[in-house]
């Protein structure tokens, strides 16, 4: 089998999972894989499947990880609530106060995705994307991980020449609950021409900045030791502050190097020598553009997936794609960047490291075996569905290695 992801051996651990102890104790021993010495781990995962392909890939992210926590003697209960457009048609809101609470009261979420046709014209505050934003809001989930690495048996699938893209491995620090995003003032105005108005505030308080780039440097040190912080600092006041703090927070890792790029020549960077990023750090709305940049880099957004961490609470893990209504329904949709993010929160949320490397491992196996969905195919390998290629991982999650306690 293929050695585990690169982003499994070099993260970092945020401070509610340093601090998280010991795991939940479950109070009865109800599991028949231990002993009855040993209480069972036992974790309650809100499943928020959402829109489009979401209830699909979720559905078979649910089964790798309860193969995987079974496989090293803990449980799951599972909760299944809806976001986005399934709330709106629900409910009449994108997050129902039901869905926030079991969320909050969660160890871990796993989301799908959200969004659809069906409601791109719906007003703001009726929109899918509306209830994503209140969630990372409401779980101040402010550290957006997104690593993406080129997996040798995908290169081929890289839209960027071979010698370009093989070998990339890189990670996005998005910050996720300021910015541009949330900034007031915000709305539709009418200006001194009597013509109607869009307006939207990017904006950045010194602690948000501080935040944030300490965990960028603990997880580029945890990697190969380079911080490219991304930036517009030659015309955004917000960018200005940015930089300034960064280069600030430097000081407390003499370890790390530090260099600043604007987001312009980043983005283009990104595409003509990918190779030369280790970790960027940026801001919410670059991150979200570059991230999706990079997933290209490693032949599909369908195999990317992500952590979003606070400081107290769950985080919530999410692959980056959308919610593919075009291909919704039809058993098409790639479910590994799900599953890579299922083990995420196995690593960051929970701690698990065993268990997501499992995942993991089984994951570079199925394509090792050349289990393909459609938007990772190439000549030569097998074409399968979104069920069949989860129904492949969990063959690869070994069931004969003992059990880890
Ligand atoms: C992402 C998405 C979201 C974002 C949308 C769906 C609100 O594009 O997670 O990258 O812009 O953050
Ligand atoms: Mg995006």
């Amino acid at each position: 089998m293929a050695a585990s992801l690169q982003l499994n051996a070099r993260s970092f651990t945020p401070h509610h999972v340093q601090s998280k102890s010991s795991p939940k104790i479950a109070p009865k021993f109800s599991s028949i894989r231990c002993s009855a010495t040993t209480p069972v781990r036992r974790y309650t995962i809100t499943l928020l499947p959402g829109d489009g392909i979401g209830p699909e890939v979720i559905t078979v992210a649910k089964n790798v990880l309860q193969l995987a926590g079974s496989l090293e003697g803990f449980e799951f209960g599972f909760k299944e609530m809806p976001v986005g457009g399934a709330a709106l048609d629900l409910t009449g809101v994108p997050l129902p106060e039901e869905t926030l609470l079991a969320a909050k009261q969660s160890d871990a979420i796993l989301l799908g995705a959200i969004g659809g046709y069906k409601w791109d014209t719906n007003e703001k505050h009726l929109k899918p994307e509306t209830g994503l934003l209140q969630l990372r809001e409401a779980l101040k989930v402010f550290a957006n991980l997104r690593p993406a690495s080129v997996l040798p048996q995908l290169v081929d699938a890289s839209t960027l020449k071979k010698e370009v893209a093989e070998g990339v491995d890189l990670m996005v620090v998005r910050e996720l609950t300021g910015g541009i995003y949330f900034g007031k003032p915000r709305g539709f105005s009418i200006n001194e021409n009597g013509e109607e108005i869009g307006f939207n505030t990017e904006v950045y308080a010194t602690y948000e900045i501080d935040r944030i780039a300490r965990i960028a440097f603990e997880t580029a040190r945890k990697r190969r030791g380079k911080l490219c912080s991304v930036d517009k600092a030659n015309v955004l006041e917000a960018s200005m502050l940015w930089r300034k703090r960064v280069t600030t927070i430097a000081s407390e890792y003499p370890d790390v190097e530090l260099t600043h790029m604007y987001v312009d020549n980043a983005a283009m960077q990104l595409v003509r020598n990918p190779k030369q990023f280790d970790t960027i750090v940026t801001n919410n709305i670059f991150g979200d553009i570059l991230s999706d940049e990079a997933s290209m880099i490693t032949g599909s957004i369908g195999m990317l997936p992500s952590a979003s961490l606070g400081e107290l609470g769950p985080g919530l893990f999410e692959p980056i794609h959308g919610s593919a209504p075009d291909i919704a329904g039809q058993d098409k949709a790639n479910p590994l960047a799900t599953i890579l993010s299922a083990a995420m929160l196995l690593k960051y949320g929970l701690g698990e490291e065993k268990a997501a490397r499992r995942i993991e491992t089984a994951v570079l196996d199925t394509l090792n075996r050349g289990f393909r969905t459609g938007d990772i195919y190439s000549e030569g390998n097998k074409l399968v569905g979104c069920q069949e290629i989860g129904q492949e991982v969990v063959k690869s999650i070994d069931p004969k290695v003992p059990i880890a306690i």
